[in-house]
């Protein structure tokens, strides 16, 4: 059986005292992609902030690769856990290149940026470029192949198609898939575009003003669209137009 990696119970987690994301059950297993959806503002985020102890938990509990995360805000704990985190913004440093990002993954010595490359071939022709320079989609390759050089078990990518043209996100979705496929690690991928997402992914859960408001197997939530699009977007349909 394969470890769960991720293990959320009865999570309360906000700001200031105040609980944005209520009564949340989550859980991610070894090896899965799962779909983490949602309108804006819904909370998506901040169970992942919570999930790296960036985000205080108010109540309940999250259980990361059989490790309970403090209460109190620790981030650095969960890298050390193998643990990676592509957060909204990417968490790139724009000054240094390429290749300086990625040597990046391992604080301690060398790191071999090879399997970077292997995922990404692209990223093999810029790593002298300053990562400032790079295009979105160049820049999320980075983000995320820098994280698997941390040889991730769990790792969580946050809008993975915020700002790119569908041609690149469509192109990086199948990559996902296949560093949970290959490295068996598990992987919560949080995404405003829920087809894409739901192709690549085995499960979904469906986050709405901080409520946990559908779960199922990625073949369940396809089937019931019509329910998705409802809960998801007030029934709109979701065609939405990418900012580049
Ligand atoms: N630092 C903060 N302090 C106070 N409230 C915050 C903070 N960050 C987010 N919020 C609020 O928490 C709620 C959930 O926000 P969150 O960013 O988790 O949503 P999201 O699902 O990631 O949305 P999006 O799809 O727009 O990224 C929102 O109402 C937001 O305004
Ligand atoms: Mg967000």
């Amino acid at each position: 059986m394969s470890e769960r990696v991720l293990d959320i119970k009865g999570l309360h987690a906000g700001y200031d005292g105040v609980a944005v994301v209520r009564d949340l059950d989550l859980y991610v297993e070894g090896g899965e992609v799962v779909a983490f959806l949602g309108p804006n503002g819904a909370g998506k985020t901040t169970t992942l902030m919570a999930v790296s102890g960036m985000v205080q938990i108010l109540d309940g509990s999250i259980t990361v690769l059989g490790r309970a995360v403090p209460k109190l805000r620790q981030a650095h704990l969960l890298a050390r856990w193998g643990v990676s985190h592509v957060p909204e913004n990417r968490g790139i440093l724009f000054q240094l290149s390429v290749e300086e990002n990625l040597q990046l993954a391992n604080r301690g010595g060398r790191t071999d940026v090879t399997p970077a490359i292997d995922y990404f071939p692209a990223l093999g022709d810029l790593l002298k470029r300053q990562a400032g320079l790079l295009s979105g989609g160049e820049q999320q390759m980075l983000a995320i192949g820098r994280a698997i050089l941390c040889k991730p078990k769990f790792l969580m990518i946050d809008e993975m198609s915020l700002g790119l043209a569908p041609v690149i996100y469509e192109e990086l979705m199948p990559i996902v898939r296949r560093i949970a496929d290959d490295t068996g690690a598990g992987v919560l991928l949080v995404e405003q575009h829920a087809d894409l997402a739901l192709a690549q992914s085995d499960r979904a859960y469906v986050l709405n003003h901080g409520d946990l408001v559908m779960q199922g197997t990625a073949e369940e939530l396809i089937r019931d669209r019509h329910l998705l699009d409802a809960t998801y977007l007030g029934g709109e349909t979701l065609e939405e137009e990418p900012l580049r």
